[in-house]
């Protein structure tokens, strides 16, 4: 029952496995495909105890000299501590470029573990085990790793492919439900931008989703990372294209960064950003109210946000949107729907436009 799809990036392409039992048998699929002198294993202090132990068993089976270090749960480990904690660790136990490091995690733990990997002697080998739903749909598949700077999320880091992504489906089943429905936003995304029976899936499938229907999972994921690869295939240093896959992001992260990101969760600001993004683009005439509804009522079934907080005026949102990387030379650019399954870049938004789909939106 296990898919496997590949990311085509000439020399390193790599192939992304889904499916279910997977965490016990890493050795073996990682044998397949490397051989490695030395492997670290880093995961986070939440899932340490969990799943740790399966994959360093799985791989210390196989012949392989193991090591593990853990993190501290949560978005401030994407810091320069930890990833001094990890430099330490691989040169103290002498890894050299044919030893491979493995993020055992959610998003945070695949961001840092593979800046680490992409710095340690000019970029060693790793491969991504994601754990969460997010990082299975997105965050593991396209080589984007990095650290956070007090100034800004995701401000220092590099493009560094994994060998390998393994998803087993398994290790949802650990994860409270609001980080499910938190994660099945990049997946709604997906349908929005691209996709339309991925979104329709979703639809129809959404109990059996937040049920960890195991068949239900590994076609969705499957599907969604089949998304993702393309794109990444296509542009992987987000020149062009990979754009798209901020659809929902400007307004959701300018409200994680009012919010101190501590109110919401990565995939809930994003969902409040996707209604208010189709709320403009239905504003503006390029986007259906009947559309604009259909994206609505399936992030309200998932139970997911939709409205800003009273707290924070749009006029604070508005300002903190072009604190986002995505600004370019002052101006704004903003991913909008044309149809489910159907999205433009668009850098010449008045403001007043803008600002009126935010008030709209609380
Ligand atoms: N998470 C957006 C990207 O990988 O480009």
């Amino acid at each position: 029952m296990t898919k496997i799809l590949r990311l085509e990036l000439k020399d390193h392409s790599y192939p992304i496995y889904v499916g279910k039992d997977i965490l016990s048998h890493i050795g073996e699929y990682l044998l397949q495909k490397l051989k490695p002198s030395k492997v670290l294993v880093v995961s986070d202090e939440s899932i340490v105890q969990l799943y740790t132990p399966i994959v360093t068993g799985s791989l210390v089976e196989q012949g392989l000299d193991v090591y593990s270090i853990d993190i501290p749960s949560g978005e401030e480990s994407k810091s320069l501590e930890q990833f001094s904690r990890i430099q330490d660790s691989l040169i103290e136990k002498q890894f050299d470029r044919s030893s491979i490091v493995i993020a055992l995690g959610g998003g945070v733990v695949g961001d840092l573990t593979g800046f680490a990997a992409a710095v340690y002697m000019r970029g060693i080998p790793f491969v991504q085990i994601p754990t969460t739903l997010q990082a299975q749909v997105d965050a593991s598949v396209g080589g984007k790793t990095a650290i956070n700077h007090q100034k800004g999320k995701n401000l220092i880091g590099a493009f560094h492919q994994p060998k390998l992504v393994l998803i087993d489906v398994n290790t949802l089943e650990s994860l409270p439900k609001p980080d499910i429905r938190a994660g099945l936003i990049e997946v709604i995304k997906m349908g929005v931008i691209r996709d339309e029976p991925l979104f329709q899936l979703v639809e129809e499938t959404l109990d059996g989703i937040i049920d960890l229907d195991e068949r239900v999972l590994i076609e969705m994921i499957s599907q969604a990372c089949a998304g993702k690869a393309d794109i990444v295939a296509k542009d992987e240093k987000e020149s062009s294209l990979r754009m798209v896959l901020n659809y929902g992001h400007t307004f959701g992260h300018a409200l994680e960064a009012v919010t101190e990101y501590k109110k919401y969760r990565h995939g809930e600001a994003v969902s409040i950003g996707m209604n208010c993004a189709a709320r403009l683009a239905a504003n503006l005439k390029i986007f259906s109210e009947s559309d604009f509804q259909r994206q609505n009522r399936l992030l309200r079934d998932a139970k997911l946000p939709v409205t800003f907080p009273q707290e924070h005026s749009h006029e604070e949102i508005y300002a903190a949107m072009y604190h986002d990387k995505k600004v370019i030379d002052g101006s704004l650019r903003l991913i909008l729907p044309i149809e489910i399954g159907n999205v433009v870049i668009r850098d010449d938004i008045p403001e007043t436009k803008v600002k009126e789909a935010i008030i709209q939106c609380y």
